[in-house]
């Protein structure tokens, strides 16, 4: 018998929708196991904001970091500034506990259908840069409102950054059937970051002679993934490339509902955050509308994170059968609450 700390932050619109359905699905997996979650909840978000002004503070983070895990819905609202919650909880997060892999698989389930005419395999993982890049904040704006506004925001790439996430996405790719990694970035037009990237899995990819690597500039990355997404087995790329292509990633592989995603800290100096790759949906949040197959996925990879790839499979196993279920019109997919696909599905996992 083990008992984890589950730090859970359901956070804004549909994530605490979702995110109950996350942990019934959990229940029905850890059940008869000995496995036990014990869980804190953050109030963290829009509501909290609104109330004290607060975002991420110093004594929450220090909550947070006493647990093994953490579990997290969506962080975002439309009554709230852009960029406040997202730059003051969900990012302080990802930086402040160094998850420094942000690991994003998409997978074509069989019966689920692809946007894309003639794609009918999608099995790769991207492995996003989780705590650098132009996602750090590093930038100003001068004659703010003049036409001769000035605003910067200059992307923070550390040899030491870039080398953690590379070897991991090595690590990833030869454990893998293929074995094939991809660098992807831009390093014909952005020389200093992209070369850095590039000679750095030069560097890297002796200590894993079994994977073959190549490279793409983005925008290429984004034509292979409309016309031949087969092709991929890992990509490795930095936070802004990232976040743009898995977005498109989920959009060829049965959709946003469908895409999990761990924020790792691969070095486990402090607790790894499991989210659905999908924002808070404020226009169906509050209407049981949201599917909550993502964050049930994202739990799948938490329990594989901690240990158990025999429950991970379990719950990957029920989402890839209800989503097979509902392909196949064998059950009403979009009159389902998102309650009623939880329930669905822990009741696939507890078979
Ligand atoms: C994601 C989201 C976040 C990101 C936002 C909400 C800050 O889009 O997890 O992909 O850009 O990382
Ligand atoms: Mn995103």
């Amino acid at each position: 018998a083990k008992t984890y700390r589950l730090a859970v932050v359901a956070g804004d619109g549909i994530g605490p929708e979702v995110v109950a359905e996350g942990l019934k699905c959990l229940a029905a997996a850890t059940e008869g196991t000995g496995l036990a979650f014990e869980t804190t909840e953050f109030e963290l978000g829009a509501k909290r904001w609104h109330a004290t002004g607060e975002t991420l503070t110093d004594a929450d983070l220090a909550a947070i970091r006493g647990h093994d895990v953490i579990l997290l819905g969506a962080i975002g609202d439309p009554s709230v500034p852009s960029g406040v919650l997202e730059r003051g909880v969900l990012l302080p997060l990802r930086f402040a506990l160094d998850q420094y892999v942000n690991l994003r698989p998409s997978r074509l389930y069989p019966g689920e259908v692809s946007p894309l005419r003639d794609v009918t395999e999608v099995d790769f993982v991207v492995v996003r840069e989780g705590t650098e890049g132009p996602y750090v904040g590093n930038g100003g704006a001068l004659r703010v409102d003049t036409p001769h506004e000035i605003a910067t925001e200059v992307s923070i790439n550390t040899r030491h950054g870039v080398e953690r996430v590379v070897r991991y996405a090595f690590a990833v790719a030869a454990g893998r059937e293929r074995k094939q990694l991809t660098l992807v970035h831009k390093h014909n037009v952005l020389v200093h970051a992209g070369h850095l990237w590039r000679r750095t899995v030069e560097a890297v990819a002796p200590e894993f002679p079994t994977v073959t690597w190549d490279y793409l500039h983005i925008d290429a990355a984004t034509i292979v993934m409309t016309t031949n997404p087969g092709k991929f087995d890992v990509i490795v790329t930095d936070n802004l490339f990232g976040d743009i292509l898995t977005d498109q990633a989920a959009a060829i592989s049965g959709g946003i509902g469908l895409a999990a995603s761990a924020n790792i800290n691969a070095d486990k100096t402090a607790p790894s955050m499991f989210e659905p790759v999908h924002g808070s949906a404020p226009d169906i949040a509050g209407q049981q509308k949201a599917d909550p197959s993502a964050t049930v996925l994202s739990v799948a990879m938490m329990l594989d994170f901690l240990g158990y790839p025999d429950l991970a499979a379990k719950v990957e196993g029920a989402v890839a059968a209800d989503a097979a279920a509902s392909a196949a019109g064998k059950q009403s997919g979009t009159t389902r609450t998102t309650a009623e696909v939880g329930d669905a599905l822990a009741a696939r996992i507890r078979g």
